[in-house]
């Protein structure tokens, strides 16, 4: 069974909208909002909620006519369900069951976290569970055991900031703009990771990340450095500071496939665009000979063919949405089935 799939992405500030059969990506296509959001160094929810209603029209009719699929030959309509904002997730919720509703088609909600847990598979359609998954994105930082699809234990999670959101604050911090991950990603080229040496936290919690301590040493290493006269210069700043998180997202993966014997990592979230992470959770996995599937930077960052792509595994197990079903800003991915 390979159902086509009109799916919608809006729990943050990306409008998303793709069509997908079973699990091939027929069109993805999406309206970013960063430009709006800039000159506020971080996402507004209202300006937010109503740029996707101004989006999510023609983004729909784009997705359609990229996919060349007509609306006749859509098998069911899928969105984001939570966790995110409220008003943004309304947006794309309400979209997506109107128009399930006005087509009689079936409507499937679904877990943003597990949309991105879903990721790899798009372009790699042999990556399976029993998986490892890290999922760090600008909102959420977790390392998921994925015993099968639909059975995920959360093994651990950030204690304060997300991954990404470290990203951003530091890049703030730094004086470069926002969103901060491909800011760092972008400043740290040629720099010298080793330049200085920022704390790991959290080293007596196996699985779990926290990352607020970073960023008080960074300002506290900047004002002391800026004092002496001997800041590093900017790569080399960069280029540290997204070690410190690199470093701690991949020795805590491997923690957990250890703890659990499992042979395949898999990777989700914006913070899996970042070329240093990729770089050393492949040559880690390598030196293990554990497999490792990650989506490329496009599918890593919120889009909607990763919601198609979970709401075929639903359709799959039959499970539909209802009419009555609304968003669910605080859900949270843990064991389900
Ligand atoms: O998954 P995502 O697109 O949206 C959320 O669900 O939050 O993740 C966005 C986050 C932002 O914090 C952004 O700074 C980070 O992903 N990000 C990166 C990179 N690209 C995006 N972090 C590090 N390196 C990157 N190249
Ligand atoms: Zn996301």
């Amino acid at each position: 069974m390979n159902p086509v799939v009109l799916a919608f992405e809006t729990s943050c500030d990306e409008t998303a909208v793709a069509v997908v059969r079973g699990r091939e990506v027929l069109s993805n296509v999406l309206s970013s909002q960063v430009d709006l959001h800039a000159r506020f160094g971080g996402v507004v929810p209202e300006v937010a909620a109503r740029a996707h209603v101004e989006a999510i029209r023609g983004l729909t009719h784009r997705a359609l006519a990229e996919a060349g699929v007509h609306p006749d030959d859509l098998d069911a309509v899928a969105a984001t369900e939570g966790p995110g904002l409220v008003g943004a997730l309304l947006v794309g919720h309400s979209y997506a069951k109107a128009t399930a509703w006005a087509r009689r088609l079936p409507f499937v909600g679904v877990d943003h976290m597990e949309g991105h847990l879903f990721s790899p598979l798009l372009e790699h359609p042999e990556f399976r569970p029993p998986a490892i998954v890290l999922l760090a994105s600008g909102g959420h930082s977790q390392l998921v055991y994925a015993e099968d699809w639909g059975k995920y234990r959360v093994m651990g999670a950030t204690i304060d900031d997300a991954a990404g959101e470290a990203f951003d604050k530091l890049a703030r911090v730094m004086g470069l703009g926002f969103p901060g991950g491909p800011a760092i990603d972008r400043a740290s080229e040629g720099g010298d990771p080793d330049a200085v040496r920022f704390p790991r936290a959290l080293e007596d919690r196996p699985f779990d990340f926290s990352f607020s301590g970073l960023k008080t040493a960074v300002l506290t290493f900047i004002r002391q450095a800026t004092e002496s006269g001997d800041l590093p210069s900017l790569a080399d700043m960069a280029a540290s500071v997204q070690e410190a998180i690199v470093d701690v997202l991949v020795e805590k993966t491997l923690n957990a496939v250890e703890a659990t014997g499992v042979r395949v990592i898999g990777g989700g979230g914006g913070v899996l665009a970042n070329r240093r992470l990729r770089r050393k959770l492949t040559e880690a996995a390598g030196e293990r000979g554990l497999e490792v599937y990650l989506p490329s930077p496009v599918f890593a960052t919120d889009n909607a063919a990763m919601i198609g792509a979970a709401a075929v595994h639903h359709l799959e197990k039959g499970r539909l949405g209802y009419w009555t079903d609304s968003v669910d800003p605080g859900r949270r991915l843990d064991v389900r089935e």
